[in-house]
């Protein structure tokens, strides 16, 4: 017996590759779904215009980076290209009452918001039959560059990298520990340590740092700058493929398993900051360690339990809604994953219907 047991191990392994990545393609948006979506986007600019005529309306986050699942929200940007404009909450508020009087949508504005957006939904209808939720902000430049960011990532591999961040957002919502209103992480936030894990902590890696990679030719600072963030990175994915391949070679069911011991046991959760674009960082460098100061004391404990660097915005943590509960429960989740892909029931199709029951 215990001479077949390897041979055990690679048929679950193998079996399971197969059923996360059939799993995942189910999930994603129907081509009518994308176009139904891509129709309200082209009418919410025409409507848009008449307030701002020099504005365009551009979709960032999961519709736009690839790592959609049916019925994930829109996020659209609205960017308003001539000099003289209206401030962002003056323009949340008007875009409200016309929404409001010219289309079926709810319509919530929050123009106080620390960033001021338009929420909309749509009730369910035969095209949508789980309606649509949209939220639209102005001028958040530097979320439509780290969409383009993720999204080359996603295109160095797509298999792997699609396969394992699909599989991990569907997970996280299934087991309720994908809401920052209650104390647990952004789709966002798992994404970043989906890359932080296949870039710096996978070795060989199985993607490439773009952040680091040497521009083709020199480029001056106002090309690479957005305000004092620098927002460049590697994004000739045909020049790249020619130039860079990973010598990892490991199966998308390797990943999982050994992304969930990652965080289960090894990442330094009380000292470390996962940057995408540095490595492991430590939170004393970032000033993000436990505050220990009079009256700091709650403070920076609360917001820097976990530590996510947003790649361009690097004072920002991106899990900094993430409370000390929400962790553990984060934690317990990639514990109880990682127990049950060790146990390796016989079938793989179990295994995943358990990790997501
Ligand atoms: P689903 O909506 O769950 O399908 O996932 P998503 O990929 O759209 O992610 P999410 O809604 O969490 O975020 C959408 C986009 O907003 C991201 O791709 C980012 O561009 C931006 N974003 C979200 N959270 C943050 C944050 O904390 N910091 C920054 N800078 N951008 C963020
Ligand atoms: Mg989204």
């Amino acid at each position: 017996a215990a001479a077949t047991r390897p041979n055990v191990k690679l048929r679950f392994l193998a079996d399971l590759s197969h059923c996360l990545f059939d799993f995942v393609i189910q999930l994603l948006p129907t081509a009518e779904e994308m176009s139904v979506k891509e129709d309200v986007r082209k009418l919410l600019e025409r409507l848009i215009r008449t307030i701002e005529p020099d504005s365009r309306l551009l979709s960032f986050g999961s519709t736009a980076n690839g790592f959609s699942l049916r019925n994930s929200d829109m996020d659209l940007c609205c960017l308003i290209d001539s000099g003289e404009r209206l401030s962002a909450s003056d323009l949340v508020t008007m875009l409200g009452d016309l929404l409001e009087r010219e289309t079926k949508f709810h319509v919530k504005p929050l123009p106080h918001a620390r960033i001021p957006i338009v929420k909309l939904s749509l009730d369910p209808s035969p095209g949508l039959p789980l309606g649509i939720a949209c939220d639209i902000g102005f001028e958040n430049r530097l979320a439509l560059e780290n969409t383009r960011l993720l999204m080359c990532y996603a295109m160095i591999d797509p298999t792997r990298v699609r396969t394992l961040v699909l599989f991990l957002k569907v997970w996280s919502k299934r087991r309720k520990i994908n809401s920052p209103y209650k104390g647990t992480l952004s789709s966002y936030g798992y994404v970043l340590l989906v890359i932080f894990f296949l870039v710096h902590v996978k070795n060989p890696p199985v993607l490439p740092n773009l952040q680091q990679m040497p521009p083709l030719r020199p480029i001056s600072k106002e090309d690479t700058h957005l305000g004092a963030n620098n927002i460049w990175f590697f994004d000739d994915i045909e020049v790249l493929r020619q130039r860079w391949h990973s010598e990892n070679t490991e199966s998308v069911a390797e990943l999982l398993i050994d992304f969930f011991r990652y965080y289960s046991r090894d990442f330094l959760y009380n000292t470390g900051v996962a940057s995408i674009r540095a490595g492991l960082l430590k939170k004393e460098s970032k000033g993000w360690q436990n505050d220990l100061s009079p009256g700091r004391v709650n403070d920076a404990r609360e917001r820097n339990r976990l530590c996510i660097e947003d790649p361009f915005e690097t004072e920002f943590n991106v899990s900094r809604c993430v409370t000390k509960d929400g962790l553990y429960t984060i934690r317990g989740e990639f514990m109880r994953a990682s127990r049950i892909l060790q146990v390796r029931p016989d079938r793989a199709i179990v295994a995943i219907a358990e990790l997501c029951a």
